[in-house]
């Protein structure tokens, strides 16, 4: 299977109405963001096949989720590593810590946890490095805190500035890094102090 059938798979193995409120349910068909309460949104499902089609993640990878909401794109990637990888979802709203790791929990998937984000702190440098990150909020600037989480030649997707930005680390690139552009998106803020 390619990266776009892999996560096509994913996506049917873990429907999104299972992530969403008992509220919003019946629209869980819309292809657009839904709310989870607090201001933030499960995101657009054609935006999320597209970054996850960018992220490529393999069976295996560790892989780190910022901004983990309902707990779909933890349950999603951890569809994709498999039970021999590892996910890890960070939060900073606490209800939805609370709601997004039941979710997860509830998605049968013990590889995958959900965990409060740790303010002033951008990702996990501590659990660093990821193979893989995924960021589901707008940022203003390029986290380069998350591409130090990168090991050698991992992937972070991230939007920023309104352009979605995949950047691979290369230590022979510019900067350590290699990255490009795949179209304009609009996300919830990605908090950052
Ligand atoms: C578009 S929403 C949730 C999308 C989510 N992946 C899903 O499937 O439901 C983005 C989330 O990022 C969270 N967020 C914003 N800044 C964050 C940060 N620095 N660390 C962790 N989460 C953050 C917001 O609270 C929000 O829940």
């Amino acid at each position: 299977m390619d990266a776009a059938e892999r996560v096509r798979a994913a996506m049917a193995a873990q429907p999104r109405e299972r992530f969403l409120p008992a509220s919003e349910r019946r629209r869980a068909s819309h292809d657009g963001p839904l709310a989870i309460g607090h201001g933030q949104t499960n995101s657009q499902p054609r935006t999320v096949e597209a970054m996850l089609e960018l992220l490529d993640v393999r069976p295996g990878q560790r892989v780190l989720d910022v901004g983990s909401g309902s707990g779909w794109t933890t349950a999603l990637l951890a569809e994709l590593v498999g039970p021999t990888g590892w996910v890890l979802g960070l939060e900073r709203v606490p209800d939805l810590v609370v709601t997004g790791r039941a979710n997860v929990e509830a998605a049968g998937m013990p590889w995958a946890r959900v965990r409060a984000a740790v303010t002033g702190v951008l990702g996990d440098p501590e659990l660093a490095p990821f193979d893989r990150v995924l960021v589901s909020a707008m940022a203003t600037r390029l986290p380069v805190e998350l591409v130090e989480q990168l090991h050698a030649h991992g992937i972070l997707v991230v939007p920023v500035a309104g352009r979605m930005l995949r950047v691979e680390r290369d230590a022979g690139a510019r900067d350590g890094r290699r990255v490009t552009e795949h179209g304009h998106y609009r996300f919830v803020p990605l908090v950052t102090d």
